[in-house]
């Protein structure tokens, strides 16, 4: 497949001498696009299995075809594992949000819980590096910063789901490791409308109030430094086990939320900071799940990890700051 120009690739180690066969799985989700992209830009071998959403034969950005794969058909999988041959694969698809798990229990142990194993499975068989992609809310909130080796305690149908994924795959052996992601943010590729392209659009349209919490944190990290952490736990021999990935910051949704209008040099009369007593939830809101990512910096000191700024300045181009519309991401 052609390389992705826009995209930097990573460290230079990294990219040299990596042959692999790559899958990914949820390319056509938000992380999954930046990961495409970015494997494109390393000039690997990838194949993207995508939402079964999609038609068969939709081209991904580099006119190689992705693969629609329905992950609750976990007998279907081995299958389509055969046809790949991947020699590592990178598993990101996963029924992804808090309230999609609570309103169907079911479906997200299939697809985030069954469909994982079934996958890590498949690679101990092939002898392929498996990663799997969780996440921050496997944590109550209690404890932070949280470490690898603290014992989650998630708090909602979402996080239980993917602590149970990550049990169950790190139990099939292998190559197998774990990634648990803090909040992403970033621009979505694919014209989707996540936390962050709320905010952008709030502060950039007139509307009502958004309201953001002052005491719920998090250490948010932007979807492309994400995407080299984890095409560098793939690609390398790092080792497995549980790797954190957040940022370098410990930040609550209204402190992202003012620093992204100065940098888009906005006003910022339409958040409204508030605390999570006044608005209810259906299921409890973990209060603080900041990562302890130092293992992950500890083996790849030299792999980007910038400050929330200065990833936004990054991923807004000067030309956006003070625009109505949706900025054009440069990575
Ligand atoms: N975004 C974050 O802040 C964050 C933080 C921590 C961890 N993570 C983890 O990172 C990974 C990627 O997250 P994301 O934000 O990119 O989520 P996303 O945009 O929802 O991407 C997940 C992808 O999985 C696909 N999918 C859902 N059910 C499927 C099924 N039955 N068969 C095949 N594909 C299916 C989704 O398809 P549809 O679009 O059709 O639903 C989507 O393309 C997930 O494992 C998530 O748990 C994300």
């Amino acid at each position: 497949m052609n390389p992705a120009p826009e995209v930097a690739g990573s460290s230079a180690e990294t990219a040299r001498g990596f042959a692999g066969r790559v899958l990914i799985t949820g390319v056509s989700g938000r992380l999954g696009r930046y990961a495409w992209r970015a494997a494109g830009a390393r000039d690997w071998t990838v194949e993207g299995w995508c939402s079964p959403r999609w038609s068969p034969g939709t081209p991904g950005d580099h006119n190689h075809p992705w693969q629609p794969v329905d992950l609750a058909q976990v007998a279907d999988l081995a299958a389509l594992f055969d046809r790949a041959q991947p020699t590592h694969v990178l598993h990101l698809a996963a029924l992804s949000t808090v309230a999609g798990c609570l309103a169907q229990p079911e479906l997200a142990t299939q697809v985030n819980v069954q469909a994982s194993r079934e996958l890590a499975r498949l690679s101990r068989q092939a002898g392929a590096r498996f990663l799997l992609a969780s996440t921050d809310l496997v944590f109550s909130g209690d404890h932070a910063p949280c470490r690898p080796e603290d014992l989650p305690a998630p708090r909602q149908v979402y996080g239980r789901s993917k602590w149970q994924a990550e049990q169950a795959v790190l139990a099939e052996g292998g190559d197998v490791a774990v990634a648990r992601l803090a909040l992403l943010f970033g621009p979505s590729l694919g014209g989707g409308r996540a936390w962050f392209d709320q905010q952008l659009q709030a502060l950039t349209t007139p509307g009502a109030p958004l309201p953001l919490f002052v005491d719920e944190w998090r250490t948010p990290l932007d979807y492309a430094t994400a995407t080299h952490g984890l095409l560098d736990l793939l690609s390398t021999d790092c080792g497995g086990g549980i790797w954190h990935l957040g940022g370098p910051e410990r930040l609550s949704r209204w402190e992202m939320g003012t620093r992204l209008a100065r940098q888009l040099a906005c006003s910022s009369a339409r958040l409204a900071p508030v605390p999570r007593a006044e608005i209810a939830a259906p299921e409890p809101r973990p209060a603080d799940v900041s990562l302890d990512s130092s293992r992950w910096r500890s083996a790849f000191p030299h792999s980007p990890w910038p400050r929330y700024e200065e990833a936004l300045a990054q991923l807004l181009p000067p030309a956006t700051r003070g625009a109505t519309h949706s900025p054009r991401p440069l990575a």
